[in-house]
């Protein structure tokens, strides 16, 4: 395709059905005479309201406005005493990579700029099959159990009775439930609206296993720091940009590529001995957590680079399907329960959204070959040939080896079935890292800017005593926070209720 999108000089293709045959016209529709009828014969008319009518496939029930392009990933350090990842075995390999960014309340068509968490979705097409790393710019998440997951976004979307969106639904959700203000804490600071996609972090989030060749196990957390460095607007500076430009993200990419302006991101890789899981000061496996850094500390193991545009949106970006059960021998799910609820999630919602076999469609299809035993289903059109359709068989066919690439695995205690909390640590609890945010990273215009978007936020339809019971929470992650915000919002002179300093 030519880089210059404007007219051609030399004669372009005729046009044709999509059975490949001549159209007459681009024009017309078939009549009886200038004044007549439009005949039924006219199947070329016929099939392009037909195809136009079918162009939408479902949008993505969350990150559904988002923008993309591809790339690669190279290996700079020796990660195999922790991995044996065929993509991480040589220093220096590059492996192409697909990169989504998106917003996650809102619909296609949504403005980029709002204040949001944003997708940071990665697809290696490795050697060993794609690897998806579908994460956040953000390291924690709102909640730490998949089934409040659904909970959780349908407060952030629309009420059933007016269609729009509400700052009271999100606060009530949040206010009840006190583990997501960690992450809360973060999307009402300046990173909940970033600059730029390219000016943002990306993280893996979960905790994941690495295994290496001699079986040996650690736990570990991506960090994709963005070179560009870390720039984001003010709440007043997001709002102007929805007005001004509402695809601003992903023009913004797109046109730092086209000038070859590659955005860059450097992984960082946090990495903690499989022993001191059981022992760690906090669950590490809870989503709503960090590692801090002084007790992990990050390690460079490569770099992320975008440098080439999709030359088709749709078929490369809006097909584009990402799965966090999609890993690669060497890498493995870790015990965090949010993981393992999308290692379901994400390929049943691809089914419903693009078709049963939309691991075949070339943006999605693994580069190193496919020999498994799915057959058949809508729109097929890779298949095994006569390839046997049964395992075992005795006619040549695919033969897994259980030794070579054994599920990854840990020790799970014998214990009742049950419905419950997860495992406490010694220092687990819902307000300390969110506290630790406050007063020791954010600075002083940080902290300003976070009291002022909540206050914004909460100001705006909120109910007093959902305020009320933020305010109480708010006062457990750092009473100086909760006092600014309360005064604020003219709750300064009511003690927070009870039953909310209860929760
Ligand atoms: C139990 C928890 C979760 C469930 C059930 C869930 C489910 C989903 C679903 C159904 C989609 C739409 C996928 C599509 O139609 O293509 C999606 C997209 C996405 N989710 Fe989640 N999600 C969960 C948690 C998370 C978390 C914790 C993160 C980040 C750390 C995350 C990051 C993303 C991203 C980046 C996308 C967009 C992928 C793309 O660009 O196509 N999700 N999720």
């Amino acid at each position: 395709m030519s880089d210059d999108h404007g007219p051609r000089a030399e004669r372009p293709p005729v046009t044709t059905t999509d059975a490949g045959i001549p159209a007459a016209s681009d024009e017309h529709s078939l009549t009886v005479g200038p004044g007549g009828p439009i005949l039924l014969q006219d199947h070329y008319l016929i099939q392009k309201m037909q195809a136009f009518n079918r162009e939408r496939v479902p949008e993505r029930v969350v990150h559904a406005k988002g923008g993309g392009a591809f790339g690669y990933f190279q290996l700079t350090a020796d990660v195999t005493p922790w991995t044996k990842a065929a993509f991480l075995g040589q220093v220096g390999t590059r492996t192409r990579v697909l990169a989504r960014f998106s917003t996650v309340a809102g619909e296609q068509g949504y403005p980029d700029t709002d204040r949001d968490p944003r997708g940071f979705a990665l697809k290696f097409y490795t050697e060993e099959g794609n690897y998806d790393l579908v994460g956040n710019n953000t390291p924690v998440f709102f909640v730490r159990d998949p089934s409040k997951f659904q909970d959780f976004i349908h407060s952030q979307k629309r009420m059933p009775d007016t269609g729009l969106r509400s700052s009271n639904m999100q606060w009530d959700f949040w206010s009840l439930s006190p583990e997501s203000l960690h992450q809360v804490a973060i999307l009402m600071s300046d990173r909940g609206t970033p600059r730029t996609w390219r000016h943002m972090n990306g993280y893996g989030s979960h905790t994941f296993m690495w295994i290496n060749a001699e079986g040996k196990r650690v736990w570990v957390k991506y960090h994709f720091k963005t070179e560009q460095g870390i720039q984001n607007f003010t709440a007043a500076e997001a709002k102007a940009m929805r007005a001004e430009d509402p695809d601003y993200h992903r023009r913004d990419l797109h046109q730092a590529i086209e000038k070859k302006s590659y955005p860059a991101w450097r992984l960082e890789m946090q990495i903690m001995p499989f022993e001191d899981a059981a022992t760690y000061r906090f669950n590490p496996f809870d989503l709503t957590k960090v590692w801090p850094h002084r007790d992990y500390p990050p390690i460079t193991v490569g770099w992320l680079v975008l440098d080439r545009n999709p030359e088709n949106f749709f078929a490369e970006i809006e097909q584009a399907a990402f799965s966090p059960a999609n890993m690669v021998p060497g890498i493995g799910p870790s015990p965090d329960r949010m993981l393992l609820g999308r290692l379901f999630s994400y390929h049943d919602t691809h089914l419903h959204r693009i078709g049963t076999n939309y691991e075949q469609l070339p943006v999605n299809r693994p580069r190193s070959g496919v020999h498994s035993y799915n057959k058949d289903g809508a729109m097929r059109y890779a298949d095994g040939g006569h390839q046997p359709v049964y395992a075992p068989n005795s006619y040549g066919g695919p033969q897994a080896d259980p030794l070579r690439f054994a599920d990854p695995g840990w020790l799970v205690e014998t214990a009742e079935i049950a419905r419950s909390a997860s495992a406490h640590h010694t220092e687990d609890d819902d307000f300390i890292q969110a506290g630790h945010l406050y007063r020791d990273v954010m600075s002083a215009t940080d902290r300003r800017h976070l009291i002022g978007n909540i206050v914004g936020h909460m100001a705006d339809g909120v109910e007093r005593c959902v305020q009320e019971r933020a305010v109480a929470l708010w006062r457990r992650v750092d009473p100086d926070l909760a006092t600014r915000i309360a005064e604020r919002l003219g709750l300064a002179a009511r003690r927070a209720p009870v039953e909310a300093d209860a929760l």
